[in-house]
């Protein structure tokens, strides 16, 4: 081989060894990007549950639906993308404590039993303030619905 040839092959070696660092850079960034935030999903949830409220006392089902699939998409984030934050498996949490009762609450919903949707729902906000102890943030403390309605929304039924 003659010196030209072994000096290209020498900087291609080293060439691609510094394109294969950017590209795993890359794509830890790529992977850090897709997380979902966990403090903007809680947020999420904590409106959606804050709703959630004012549609049950207008028992307002179609409007119930629409949060309840939000609140399920939000949960999906977090499970999905299995999140581990400060070493809790908030991900697999969210699959076992959450998920499930927000399953409870659509099925009744479904059967149109008001007693037992606010019932499930006192089950769901149960287990996301369980979740909050379990995860070392009892100081968060959701509730049902803060004193008066802050939102500008009516939740009343259109028809
Ligand atoms: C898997 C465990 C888990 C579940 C389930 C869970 N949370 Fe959280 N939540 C956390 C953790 C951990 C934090 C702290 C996040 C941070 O530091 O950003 C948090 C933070 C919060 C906060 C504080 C952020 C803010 O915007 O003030 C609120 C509010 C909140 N959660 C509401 C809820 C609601 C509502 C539910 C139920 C629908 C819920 N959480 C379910 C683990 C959970």
């Amino acid at each position: 081989m003659n010196k030209a040839l072994i000096a290209i092959t020498i900087f291609l070696v080293i060439l691609s060894g510094i394109l294969w660092v950017k590209v795993a850079n890359l794509e830890n960034q790529v992977e850090d990007l897709n997380k979902p935030s966990l403090y903007d999903t809680m947020t999420v949830m904590q409106t959606v549950v804050h709703k959630i409220a004012y549609a049950i006392d207008n028992e307002n089902s179609e409007l119930l639906d629409f949060y309840i699939h939000e609140l399920e998409e939000a949960a999906e984030d977090l499970i999905e993308a299995d999140l581990v934050y400060h070493d809790q498996p908030v991900g697999q949490l969210t699959a076992t404590m959450l998920e499930p009762t927000i399953e409870d609450l659509e099925d009744a919903v479904e059967a149109g039993d008001w007693d037992r949707v606010r019932d499930r729902n006192q089950v769901v906000l149960q287990a996301c303030n369980n979740c909050h102890v379990s995860t070392g943030y009892p100081s968060i403390v959701v509730k049902e619905r803060a004193e008066v309605n802050p939102y500008n929304q009516d939740f009343s039924k259109r028809d």
